[in-house]
């Protein structure tokens, strides 16, 4: 019964990881993450790890010997990434190495989460074989993080796109939850309209991810996936506008804007999203639009 250790289980993405994976009696499923346990899943171990702490990720690994690590734990707001390069590069490029190296010590398999900001955003949707070119911090530290992991003998990186999902008890917000949240208390809200992504229903990605590992166990050919909602691309603006609508809510607080009038320290790829084919084909893939998301959502 392989055992999975995922960094980062008090993200949105690593506990909708833990979620997915506790229900398949396959796995052995160990949390990891820096704060203390906000999952409280049944039957499923918690370790506190800080993956900058290099002999800490050496040693635990050492005494839980995981088969395969998803490491999702990473500094995940562009804007801290920039603004703050010193904390990006130690948690997400050094604290990928030291996963990285970890892994190797005791020849576990890696799984990276990567993102659609290693794209520039200006040809979107993307395929896997695309070129990355990062035009934020934030996306160069994900790249590296990719190379990273691909000086292992067996990774996947799986790459995402605006993940949506329930956020209740976690340290964060997302986009669902945070436009939902002003209209309901009557405030006006700025949104982007000219960047266009295909967004991710956290528990589609979850899927992706437990079929993509599915892969790498069966020791099939290292990969990159494209793991997102499908097209066709939805602008942030529009999106905005579908949450208005869904819940019936005031769409005239939502004001069209500009991403240069926002002044953010990180640039916004404009365009990105992804074209799905290889994850549909190979892993069965086949996420939900993001209206049907906001339904399952039942916010
Ligand atoms: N959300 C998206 O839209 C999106 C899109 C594309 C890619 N991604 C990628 O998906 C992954 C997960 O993102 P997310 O949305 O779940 O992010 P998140 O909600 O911000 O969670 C990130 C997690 O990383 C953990 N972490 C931060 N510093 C750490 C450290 N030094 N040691 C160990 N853990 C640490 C945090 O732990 P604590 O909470 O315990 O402090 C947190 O639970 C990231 O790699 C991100 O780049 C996300």
């Amino acid at each position: 019964m392989p055992t999975i250790l995922i960094t980062g289980s008090n993200g949105l993405v690593g506990r909708e990881l833990i979620r997915a994976f506790d229900k398949l009696p396959q796995y052995t499923v160990i949390a990891t993450s820096l704060s203390p346990d906000k999952i409280m899943q049944p039957d499923v171990a918690f370790h506190q790890l800080d993956v900058t702490n290099r002999k800490e990720v050496a040693e635990l690994f050492g005494d839980l010997l995981p088969q395969v690590v998803i490491h999702s734990a990473a500094i995940s707001a562009p804007d801290t990434c920039e603004t703050d390069k010193a904390l990006c590069n130690k948690v997400n490029i050094e604290g990928t190495k030291n996963v990285a190296d970890a892994c190797k010590a005791i020849g576990a398999k890696m799984l990276f989460i990567s993102t659609d900001f290693v794209f520039d955003g200006d040809a979107g949707p993307y395929k896997e074989e695309d070129a990355p070119s990062p035009i934020s911090y934030y996306g160069w530290s994900k790249l590296e993080g990719e190379k990273i992991t691909q000086t292992l003998d067996n990774w996947s990186i799986v790459r995402t796109v605006l993940v949506y999902g329930d956020t209740v008890g976690l340290n964060r917000s997302n986009f669902v939850t945070w436009v939902k949240g002003a209209l309901e208390k009557g405030e006006k809200i700025k949104v982007v309209n000219d960047q266009q992504r295909t967004p991710t229903y956290a528990p589609d990605l979850a899927y992706g991810i437990v079929k993509a590992t599915e892969w790498l166990v069966a020791g099939k050919a290292n990969e990159i996936w494209h793991i997102s909602g499908p097209e066709p691309l939805i602008s942030v603006y529009d999106m905005a506008l579908q949450i208005a609508a869904y819940y019936n809510l005031d769409s005239t607080l939502i004001e069209p804007i500009a991403s240069a009038s926002l002044n953010q320290p990180a640039k916004r790829p404009p365009v990105t999203g992804f074209i799905l084919s290889k994850a549909e084909k190979h892993l069965n893939y086949k996420p939900i639009e993001f209206i049907n998301g906001l339904e399952k959502l039942a916010l």
